[in-house]
């Protein structure tokens, strides 16, 4: 499933009491993906927009694919290649780990010459946009970031003092 249906599911309500045409906009609020409350895989597990030589940011994020970040990752990466003068681009999301973060920055390609910048960043499907230039491709580390693993615990804290109250008594 894409990671975009589930902003689209979070929107229903807006869709129907507003109107119905805004979907096929070009438009969409990325920020704004809620995710559901699947099974997360693992504690403080995570999902990057991921996607393959891109045209532009918009169709990455459009069609990126939902599906959550292998384990050895912590990061969402993202390429942002310049081709001829700027005007078609490419662009490529994954989760990475820590060493792939190391090549932070924008530099010429070492095949293409092309300019590519690199960008990471940590949290839930923190990778929305693209690095254009030095001072946005950098390495975005997050306090308070939105995973997977908060919520669980904030569940079974009452929970646990439910189930205490109930032994006690
Ligand atoms: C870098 O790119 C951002 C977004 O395109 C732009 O707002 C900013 O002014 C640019 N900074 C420099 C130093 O070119």
């Amino acid at each position: 499933m894409l990671l975009v249906y589930h902003m689209l599911a979070a929107a229903l309500f807006q869709i129907f009491s507003i109107s119905g045409n805004w979907v096929l906009a070009k438009n969409i609020n990325f920020y704004n993906v809620r995710l559901p409350l699947d099974p997360t895989p693992f504690p403080n597990s995570f999902k990057c927009f991921t996607c393959a030589n891109a045209v532009d940011n918009y169709n990455c994020n459009r069609w990126a694919e939902d599906k959550w970040c292998p384990e050895n990752t912590k990061y969402c990466l993202t390429v942002h290649h310049f081709k001829s003068r700027g005007r078609s681009t490419s662009v490529t999301k994954k989760c990475a780990t820590r060493n792939e973060c190391r090549l932070v920055g924008c530099r010429p390609h070492r095949d293409t010459g092309h300019t590519e910048c690199v960008s990471c960043c940590e949290g839930m499907i923190c990778n929305v946009e693209i690095p254009t230039n030095h001072t946005n491709a950098v390495f975005a580390v997050k306090h308070g970031q939105r995973t997977s693993g908060g919520s669980s615990k904030t569940i079974s804290i009452p929970l646990l003092a439910s189930l205490l109250i109930i032994t006690l008594l």
